[in-house]
């Protein structure tokens, strides 16, 4: 997302101390809401994330006919009245920045007897749609898109579906299975998702509170739909361990860090930073772990350590995905070298992520190699203070924040506003701590 506003000045503060309360699960929040939409019955979601994301998906529910409706402190209501209440769009649906929207919706959109079309900003027209088109259609859907399907914007002409199908998927990806997953409810019998490795398990946790039939075996999981509508069902959502990961990694590097980040999702399927920081040296502490609305949660006690480098490949990519960029940084202070391999999705998430990563990092002095499936980074670097941009990726701009409380000399970061889509309190919360000089418009 490219909001073009903001510019902030980040520089190192001498010592790195707080308690940071983790705002809601970016992938849950889309999934309380779709899932609730499809529903029947009304479902309070708490600690729902408010954030460009979550809006475009809540925004393109409500142009479905979903009833959604705010509720105090930052909770929202969904009023699901199944899945025949939902009607045909009048108008495009405007995905914005969020992949999630899109290829969940387009899922779900599949198995309803309409006419719709997603699109999205030039970031997510950009990113490859093939992987949802094939498998929807294999299941019955009728689909097309730009570049014979495989960017936005999206045609669907939803309806009945196919089950008794067995679905491989080339990429480790919740996104595709979600997709699937939701398609699949509106199947005439069940469906099996096959992934490469496996993904977040959020969809599966939530659709089995829901009455779905799913059974999970690795990186299989079978769907039998309910008979009738999906239950609904009120969600906790945690504090998203992706929104932590900038703190995790600043506090871990920091030379006299002790933060204390409280009600973070520690769902198994994401949390591959944390064993990559572990194995790496880190001082991280799970405490008051805890379970809230079928996920796992705790507070993390983060202290300054002294790193090495690792390889990092395989299962622990997906379980690690969005925090690779970090874990790259993490491998520029570590001592000797650190390779990231399997990591080719990174280069179609909402920048080119190995482009960006490499680029930023040499920015502020890092040797860096870029791989087709990842980076190769050189240890023991100094970080200087630069000027970069975040490309108007939201996670970018967090790692040059990261970057920037670890470097000598100042930090300027362009297009600093690309937060707002997944942690739109960040600059106020590295203010509070004592990070940002100033905060420049134009
Ligand atoms: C997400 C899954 C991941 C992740 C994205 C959110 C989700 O994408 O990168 O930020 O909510 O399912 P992929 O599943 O495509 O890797």
């Amino acid at each position: 997302m490219s909001t073009g506003l903001h510019s902030a000045a980040v520089h190192r503060p001498s010592r790195l101390r707080g308690t940071i309360a983790i705002p809601g699960d970016k992938s849950i929040s889309h999934r309380a809401l779709i899932l609730n939409a499809l529903a029947r019955g009304r479902a309070h979601i708490d600690g729902f994330l408010d954030a460009a994301d979550t809006r475009s998906t809540l925004a393109c529910l409500r142009a479905l006919g979903a009833h959604i409706e705010p509720a105090s402190a930052g909770a929202v209501v969904v009023h699901g009245a199944g899945r025949a209440s939902l009607h045909e769009p009048e108008d495009v649906l405007d995905c914005g920045n969020s992949g999630t929207t899109m290829r969940l919706l387009t899922g779900a959109l599949a198995g309803l007897p309409m006419f719709a079309v997603l699109t999205g900003d030039a970031s997510l027209r950009r990113r490859p749609m093939d992987r949802i088109v094939q498998p929807l259609r294999a299941l019955g859907a009728e689909l097309s898109g730009r570049a014979d399907g495989r960017l936005p914007p999206l045609v669907v002409r939803g309806g009945a579906l196919r089950g008794g199908q067995r679905i491989e998927s080339r990429v480790a990806s919740a996104q595709v299975k979600s997709s699937i997953l939701l398609a699949a409810l509106a199947a005439d019998g069940p469906t099996t998702v096959v992934e490469p490795e496996q993904s977040r398990d959020h969809t599966e946790r939530m659709l089995r509170a829901m009455g779905a039939g799913v059974t999970i075996d690795g990186g299989t999981v079978t769907l039998t739909p309910p008979a009738g509508d999906l239950r609904a069902v009120d969600v906790t959502v945690p504090g998203d361990i992706s929104t932590a990961a900038p703190w995790i990694v600043a506090a871990t590097l920091h030379p006299d860090a002790e933060l204390l980040l409280t009600g973070v999702g520690v769902n198994p399927t994401r949390t591959g930073l944390l064993d990559i920081l572990w194995s790496m040296g880190a001082a991280i502490e799970l405490l008051e772990e805890r379970e809230s609305g079928g996920e796992p949660v705790a507070d993390l006690l983060v202290r300054s350590a002294a790193l090495h480098g690792v390889e990092v490949g395989g299962a622990l990519v997906p379980r690690a995905i969005d925090e690779l960029p970090l874990v790259a940084l993490a491998g520029a202070l570590a001592s000797g070298e650190t390779l990231i391999r399997d990591a080719a999705e990174l280069r179609v998430k909402e920048s080119d992520r190995v482009a960006t990563t490499a680029e930023m990092l040499r920015a502020f002095g890092v040797t860096v190699e870029e791989r087709p499936d990842g980076m190769r980074v050189r240890g023991g670097a100094s970080l200087r203070g630069a000027a970069v941009g975040s490309s108007g990726d939201h996670r970018l701009a967090m790692l040059g924040a990261v970057a920037a409380l670890l470097a000598e000399g100042e930090t300027a970061i362009d297009d600093s506003g690309a937060v707002a889509v997944s942690y739109p309190d960040f600059w106020r919360e590295l203010a509070r701590l004592g990070g940002v000089q100033e905060s420049l418009r134009g």
